[in-house]
């Protein structure tokens, strides 16, 4: 096994990586179990990728647990996955406060079951006040519905005259973005060999590097989130400008 971690310029981390966590459904297939059973295993890596994240010093680390669209699935799968997470959040909570994690969550929670809702604010709660690094769950989280809350709030805050049309700008449309709180992800994961962004950070991936990997979100490792994180780290992020320009700049640095 290739020692990826020691590999990693501490100098260029993201702050912020956001993962579309995919494939429990075909990694439990393959073994003939229902895909319950890869819902339940892909906890392990999400616990893998918390840890590895951690360890190298990432301030963000966004999961996209449940998306709006997801309630379309069968009842029994999308109660199992409610449930999972009730589960989840409270095995997890000692293991988030020895590490100094902090939970977050964005998305429509209101919408969640009452279970699963109470769960995840008292995991929130209790771990508000860790500051090493934040996990952010996105749970019935979609970007469009994200998109059109901030469009309502910039739209009363027009109406009710704290903010004029000519103040709205990237800058105050990003604030009202349930995302608000942090920056930008410089790089986005999604395992399982799709290559689409689901309904994920459509406003926040304008210049996000994109990781894809056939990897089923079960069989995500440390490893695999350390060879991301090189493969990010290879990769020459130019915003519009030309290589030579972004070349000249370091060497000036
Ligand atoms: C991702 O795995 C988990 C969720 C969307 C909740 P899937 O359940 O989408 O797995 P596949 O894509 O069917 O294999
Ligand atoms: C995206 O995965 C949503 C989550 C990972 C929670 P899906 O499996 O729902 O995405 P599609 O439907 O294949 O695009
Ligand atoms: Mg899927």
């Amino acid at each position: 096994m290739s020692d990826y971690k020691s590999k990693i310029d501490q100098t260029k981390l993201p702050k912020h990586v956001a993962i579309i966590m995919d494939g429990n459904g075909r990694w439990a297939h393959e073994k003939g179990k229902h895909r319950v059973f890869g819902h339940r295993n892909g906890v392990k890596a999400v616990r893998e990728v918390t840890e590895a994240a951690a360890e190298i010093g990432i301030e963000f680390l966004t999961l996209y647990a449940f998306s709006t669209e997801n309630w379309s699935r069968p009842t029994l799968e999308v109660n199992a996955l409610m449930a999972l997470l009730v589960e989840t959040v409270k095995n997890e909570l000692d293991t988030l406060n020895k590490n100094n994690i902090r939970l977050k969550a964005i998305g429509d929670l209101s919408g969640l079951p009452q279970k699963t809702y109470k769960a995840l604010l008292e995991g929130i709660e209790k771990t508000a006040k860790n500051d090493r690094m934040t996990l952010v769950l996105a749970l019935n989280y979609s970007s469009r519905w994200e998109i059109v809350e901030a469009v309502k709030k910039v739209a009363t805050m027009i109406k009710m005259n704290t903010c004029s049309v000519e103040d709205i700008n990237d800058t105050l449309f990003t604030a009202q973005l349930a995302t608000e709180f942090m920056p930008d992800p410089e790089l986005i994961i999604r395992t399982s060999g799709e290559l689409r962004i689901s309904n994920y950070m459509l406003w926040q991936a304008a210049y996000a590097e994109l990781y894809f990997t056939s990897v089923l979100w079960p069989d995500f490792t440390k490893e695999e989130f350390y060879k991301s994180i090189i493969d990010f780290q290879g990769r020459q992020r130019r915003f519009g400008k030309t290589g030579e320009q972004v070349n000249q700049n370091i060497a000036i640095n």
